[in-house]
This record gives C-alpha cells, sequence and structure tokens, in this order.
C-alpha cells in the first residue's frame, strides 16, 4: 500500500513517472549450475555426507512452506518466490478513501478492514481537519480473480531487500532510490499483467493487502460507507510539507512530540491482530495458490549466478539484486510461460502444499523434543535420557525400519546397515511422484527436487542418530546392553547433540521461531513488524538492530500498549 503517504500520515511526494515496458524476451541455454549440487542427491551409501553448501532445497522447502503465512514472511522479508493463485468468488476487499467513489485506476486493497480502516479518512482530513468520518469502501469479486503473489514483506517500502523482486521483473533492475516509487510500481505491473490476464498483485507487509488493477472489471461494490471514526490520526497535523522521496521513514514514524495517542496505538495493533491471523499454515486463505507454476529465484538451474552471492551469507542478507542479465533474461521468460500455460499445463494434480505440510507435521514437534531432551540431558542423568531419546529416535523411524535392519555384529562400528533406512524413510513419499515423471511441469520438479532434498536430509540425520544409538547398545529392540562406559554415552550424546541442531539450523523452520515462556492472555507472540521497528531504532543502518534478524516478543492486546 501507499504505506508512506498515507499511513504514516505524512506527505510525501512520490513521482508518477512512466517506464518504458519489459525489453522483448529471449530464451537463454542454460546450464551454469554447479552439476555437484545435484549429483549429491542421489547417492544413498554414506549417512555423513551433508547437504551441499549452496544446495537450497532447505530454502526452497521452508519458501514453499511459508507462502501465505504472515510469521514466516515477516521474519524473512525478502521474498524469493512468484505464485499465480486465484481469489474465489465472493470474497471481500476493502478500501479506505477519501470519498464514496470506486477507484478509476489501479489501487490498493486490503483483505482484511482492520488494514483499510487505516486508510480511511486521511484524505477527509487532510482537507476538512473538521470531519468526523471517513469513507470506507467493501468490494466483492464477481468472478475468479487471477492474482500473482510475490512473497516475503513484498509491500514493505524498504531498500534492504523486499521489493528485489518486483523492481527485477518491472525495471530491470534494483534501484534502492525507488524504494517508495509504488505509484510507478502499481501502473507498471497492471500494464505488464494485462497481456496474462492478471487482475491484481498479492503482497505483505503488516497484513496481505491486493493491488487491483481495473475495479470495473470482475468486481463490484458492495457499500460505500461513512464511518464513525477515531480521531487516531497523529495528535499534529501530520500533513506539513511535502518531504522529499527518498527521506528516512523512521522520521515521518513519530508524532511531532514523540508521543501517541490511546487510538493510534489501538489502530496500530489492530492492524498486526488482523495480520497475525493468518501467522500459521493455512495462513491466508482467501487466495489459492498454483504452486505447479511456481517460479523461485532458489532454482538453481534457473538463476545459477545468485549462488556467489549467498555464499556464507544467513538467509536474512539474501537479495536478488546482483542476479545476471541472463538468468533475469530466464526468470521472466519462465514467469511468461508459466503465466501462459496455466490452463493447457496443468501439471500432476499434486496438492504440494500439503505435501510439504506432512513434512513439517511429521517431524517439527517430534524434532523440537529431541533438542529438548538434548538439551536438558546432564552426566548425571545421562543414562536415563539416552534411553528416552534412542526410543524417540526410533519412534520416529518406525515405518522405515525393516526387521532385517540391523548392524551384522555387536563389534561392527560400520552404519552402512541403516542406510535402507535412510532411503525408505527419504523417498515413500515422493517415488510414486517420480514415477509420473512425465506429467510433473517446469515448478513441480523443483517443488520435488526441494521435498527429496529435505527429506532426505532430516532422514539422514535421524537415521545417522538412531544407528549411533543402536551402537552404543541403547535400542530397546537392537542389540541392548548396559552402558557402563560414561565417556562412551556422553560421545552418543554429544555426537546427538551436533547432528540435531546442525539438521535443525539448516532446516531453520520459522514453527519453531515462538515466544518462550508463551505469552499471557492479554497478550499476543509478535515479530518486529516494517514499519514500526523504525520508530524507536536509534540507528537504521545498526547490523544488528533486532528489524534486521526479527525474534519474537509478547506484547499487549490491549491498552496499556506495547511498543510495537
Ligand atoms: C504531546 O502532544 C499532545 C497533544 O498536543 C499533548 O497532550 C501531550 O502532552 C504532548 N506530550 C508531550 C510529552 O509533550
Ligand atoms: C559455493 O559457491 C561459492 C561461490 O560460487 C564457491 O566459492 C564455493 O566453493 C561453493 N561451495 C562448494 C562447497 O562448492
Ligand atoms: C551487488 O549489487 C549492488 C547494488 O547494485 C552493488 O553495489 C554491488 O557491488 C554488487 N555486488 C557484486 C558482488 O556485484
Ligand atoms: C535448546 O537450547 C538452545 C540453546 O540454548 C535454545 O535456543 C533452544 O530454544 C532450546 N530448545 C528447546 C526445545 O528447549
Amino acid at each position: 500500500m501507499r504505506f508512506t503517504r498515507l499511513q504514516l500520515g505524512v506527505a510525501i511526494a512520490i513521482p508518477y513517472t512512466t517506464q518504458a515496458a519489459q525489453a522483448p524476451l529471449r530464451i537463454p541455454p542454460h546450464s551454469d549450475v554447479d552439476s555437484s549440487i545435484l549429483d549429491l542427491r542421489t547417492l544413498w551409501d554414506d549417512l555423513s555426507i551433508r547437504p551441499h553448501a549452496n544446495a537450497t532445497g532447505n530454502f526452497l522447502f521452508g519458501g514453499v512452506n511459508s507462502l501465505l503465512l504472515h510469521w514466516p514472511n515477516t521474519r524473512y522479508r525478502n521474498g524469493h518466490n512468484i505464485v499465480p493463485g486465484t481469489i474465489p468468488v465472493g470474497t471481500l476487499l476493502y478500501h479506505g478513501r477519501a470519498d464514496a467513489n470506486m477507484p478509476t485506476m489501479p489501487d490498493w486493497t486490503a483483505t482484511d478492514p482492520e488494514h483499510s480502516y487505516h486508510f480511511c479518512g486521511e484524505a477527509n482530513w487532510k482537507d476538512r481537519p473538521d470531519a468526523k468520518g471517513c469513507w470506507h469502501l467493501t468490494i466483492v469479486a464477481t468472478r475468479p480473480l487471477r492474482v500473482l503473489y510475490l512473497d516475503g514483506s513484498s509491500a514493505a517500502n524498504m531498500k534492504d531487500g523486499t521489493l528485489d523482486a518486483q523492481d527485477l521483473l518491472l525495471w530491470g533492475k534494483v534501484d534502492p532510490s525507488r524504494w517508495l516509487d509504488e505509484r510507478t510500481r502499481i501502473d507498471n505491473f497492471c500494464a505488464w499483467g494485462r497481456d496474462y490476464g492478471i487482475d491484481g498483485y498479492l503482497r505483505m507487509e503488516m497484513d496481505f493487502e491486493v493491488m487491483l488493477c481495473d475495479f470495473k472489471n470482475g468486481v463490484e461494490l458492495v457499500s460505500a460507507d461513512y464511518i464513525a471514526a477515531w480521531r487516531a490520526r497523529y495528535i499534529t497535523p501530520p500533513w506539513g510539507p511535502p518531504r522529499p522521496p527518498d527521506q528516512d521513514l523512521r522520521h515521518c514514524l513519530s508524532s511531532e512530540n514523540g508521543t501517541r495517542s490511546l487510538e493510534q496505538h489501538l489502530l496500530r495493533f489492530e492492524m498486526v491482530r488482523a495480520g497475525s491471523w493468518h501467522n500459521h499454515y493455512p495462513g491466508e486463505t482467501r487466495v489459492v495458490l498454483d504452486l505447479a507454476h511456481l517460479v523461485s529465484f532458489y532454482d538453481l538451474t534457473l538463476v545459477p549466478s545468485l549462488v556467489a552471492h549467498r555464499a556464507g551469507k544467513a538467509r536474512w542478507d539474501h537479495r536478488l539484486q546482483n542476479i545476471s542479465a541472463s538468468d533475469l533474461v530466464a526468470v521472466n521468460a519462465r514467469l511468461k510461460t508459466a503465466l501462459t500455460s496455466h490452463s493447457t499445463e496443468i501439471g500432476s494434480g499434486v496438492d504440494w502444499r500439503t505435501l510439504f505440510r506432512v513434512l513439517v507435521d511429521r517431524y517439527a514437534d517430534r524434532l523440537e523434543m529431541l533438542e529438548y531432551l538434548l538439551n536438558t540431558t546432564t552426566p548425571a542423568n545421562a543414562h536415563e535420557r539416552a534411553t528416552v531419546i534412542q526410543r524417540q529416535l526410533r519412534v520416529i523411524l518406525t515405518p522405515y525400519i525393516l526387521y532385517s535392519a540391523r548392524p551384522l555384529s555387536d563389534a561392527s562400528t560400520s552404519d552402512a546397515w541403516a542406510t535402507p533406512v535412510w532411503r525408505a524413510c527419504a523417498t515413500r513419499h515422493t517415488s510414486h511422484i517420480h514415477m509420473q515423471a512425465a506429467t510433473l511441469t517446469t515448478s513441480e520438479r523443483l517443488l520435488l527436487s526441494a521435498l527429496d532434498e529435505t527429506n532426505r536430509e532430516i532422514c539422514r540425520v535421524v537415521v545417522r542418530m538412531w544407528a549411533a544409538g543402536v551402537h552404543a547398545g541403547l535400542d530397546a529392540l537392537l542389540l541392548p546392553h548396559k552402558v557402563e562406559d560414561d565417556s562412551k554415552l556422553s560421545a552418543v550424546v554429544r555426537g546427538w547433540r551436533t547432528d540435531a541442531s546442525a539438521l535443525m539450523a539448516w532446516l531453520d523452520w520459522s514453527v519453531w521461531v515462538k515466544c518462550r515462556p508463551a505469552c499471557g492472555f492479554e497478550e499476543m507472540c509478535y515479530l518486529p513488524t516494517w514499519p514500526y521497528f523504525w520508530e524507536t531504532l536509534e540507528d537504521a543502518e545498526d547490523e544488528n538492530g533486532e528489524w534486521k534478524r526479527p525474534q519474537p516478543r509478547c506484547i499487549r492486546q490491549l491498552e496499556p500498549y506495547s511498543r510495537l
């Protein structure tokens, strides 16, 4: 949304320039990807081989699994995925404005009225400071609306990567000076998508929004209401002299004397609350995604040029700005193919979102429990704990532990006997999909490889941990014996800790990011959200600032409100 101008209640001049359309595209030959990254995934004989350092299966898995979820996309703001989707008939969208009219040009709509209410009345009050209410429009989809979803905090106006994907698609490069160029962005997007019948663009900030291209096509006005409004704007009128578009938003966020009324706190919190309804799976359900036509910047065969720029960087710092020209051409071509082939090339019919979710359901709690058990294992309770942990490891692998899977002898230390368990664990969910590979779209093949790579690593580590326990005599069903030797036992526990923490760090699932201890009834768990984190920041460039690496904390749902 034009948060900068409307939401913040500050007159920022947004230049209305027009931008030349995209240059014609050609599909380049493409084989720069380091094949060792892909080859590693086909070997099954060595449980000690970790995923390739430059592989992206974990990022793809995490990204796909986070689509439409507010929490993980608030945590990792720099989106890497573009997915076509549909908004079903009957879905309501909301729009706050200065009058009762439907917009005549592309404009922003909110999926929740708590969000659009913020924009309601701003212009009224600007021109008529004595106005008591404001205009709030409810709009309905009268046919399925075709949208393109950009993941991450893609509606957050920042110079740090949230807009990379959009600006590459629209303008062919990331230009930090255009971070507030929202009017051009929406106009260019709508012009760009016209050929593909795209009605709008789904983005996310404090909540989800739809940039709607044509209010006369596919939507109807349900109601234009002049509603009573909190006079919750800034205590001193915000519409001072226009500010240059590049001015740091931080200054715009503070009211003039740095205080905020109760109503201001309430409005902000209620918007955050509405966003939080979509925090966790299944997230924002009013948009149905077509994953069979997803395009990802983590696709190694499509975008090999970003490998070098990601190397050694944490997920927070992944950017798209240094993509090569030829990779960008390839991404554009892939996206155009995805958008034109959606009705002819429908794919396998696999419900990818659910399939990805099955893995998270099966392993998230169990791995977290293992971490807890290992965290609380001490020399004093190690004997008892080790047996419990070993039993949990076996439980996780139960469907894959054939009766024949057992070490050849008590004396052997090789875990080669356990590799069939690994392979079974890692391939059961998808072997039937591999048999129908011809029905898969290009995007589905990418999803399949991300799923396989992730599943493979989970199974590798869990099998390795379980086999180590078997060798140590901890498994009740195989070679059990009383472990007398404390140093041997502590070596097993140490190995387990190393393996489990490396796996969880590699997976880095956002379901594990939670408030500990859990929040009280009057509170909710919150991740620092754009743009609020700028407000109290001493130094926006601070590398260690909480806004760079958002960590969860409890905030109050009622007055007295917490700092956001
Ligand atoms: C800030 O401004 C409001 C409204 O003018 C006033 O009520 C409040 O006392 C001021 N606060 C400070 C700290 O000056
Ligand atoms: C990962 O990519 C970087 C940059 O291209 C390269 O320097 C590094 O050697 C790669 N890592 C491995 C394990 O191949
Ligand atoms: C990446 O892009 C940024 C912005 O365009 C530029 O300043 C930087 O030098 C580039 N880095 C590399 C390694 O090319
Ligand atoms: C285990 O300990 C680590 C490090 O202190 C901590 O970050 C993590 O939350 C703990 N996990 C559980 C489940 O207790």
